[in-house]
């Protein structure tokens, strides 16, 4: 008589504890599941990683790069400039242009005083549409941009030269120029 209480208890905590065992093996499941999921996707991780550390890569050589091609501001190379120099180079510009004051347009306008001349205003030349549309005038960074590569700066420029690409010889042509003012 006195057993069967402690028999139904027994019997009780059995059941709680099969329903326990039940529970953990789920959770233990759904951990072994997860891990071995996370461990399928560790590999994309790591591409991802190694992606990043690429574009860092990249990216830093990127900056080493435009940190050798060291930038000397425009004033520093026109203050140092060869005049000589400049009208020597002035010779590719001619086949186009002339730079006296009664001088013909030609393929291209007449550049007699273009530096701080207004863009685009020499009468009787036919600018594109895009010379034009640029407007204001020819200060020493424009030309120097200009000049670099005219097709960079102005899209659309009817002007079919290659460029300058030596920053010192750019300075040392305007500074030919700024002595037609
Ligand atoms: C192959 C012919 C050609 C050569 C070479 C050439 N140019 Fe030009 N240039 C042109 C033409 C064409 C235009 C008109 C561009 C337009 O309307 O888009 C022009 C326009 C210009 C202008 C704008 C003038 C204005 O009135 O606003 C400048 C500045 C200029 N050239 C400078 C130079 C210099 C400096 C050189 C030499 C380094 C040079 N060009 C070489 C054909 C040439």
């Amino acid at each position: 008589m006195k057993r069967d209480p402690l028999l139904l208890n027994k019997i009780l905590a059995a059941l709680l504890a099969a329903l326990l065992v039940a529970t953990m093996s789920t959770f233990f499941a759904g951990i072994i599941y997860g891990e071995e999921h996370s461990g399928e996707n560790e590999p994309v991780a790591l591409a991802l990683v190694d992606i990043d550390d690429e574009q860092g890569a990249s990216a830093g050589s990127t900056a080493e790069e435009s940190a050798s091609e060291e930038v000397v501001p425009f004033a520093k190379l026109l203050a140092n400039a060869d005049v000589t120099h400049g009208k020597a180079l002035a010779k590719k510009c001619s086949a186009c242009h002339t730079f006296t004051s009664s001088g013909a347009n030609r393929i291209g306008p007449n550049l007699w005083k273009i530096s701080n001349r207004a863009v685009a205003k020499v009468a009787g030349f036919k600018y594109s549409s895009a010379m034009k549309e640029f407007g204001g005038a020819w200060t020493n960074e424009r030309l120097d941009k200009f000049i670099t590569k005219p097709k960079n700066a102005i899209a659309g420029t009817k002007m079919n030269f290659v460029g300058i690409r030596k920053p010192q010889d750019r300075a040392d042509l305007i500074a030919w120029l700024k002595t037609l003012e």
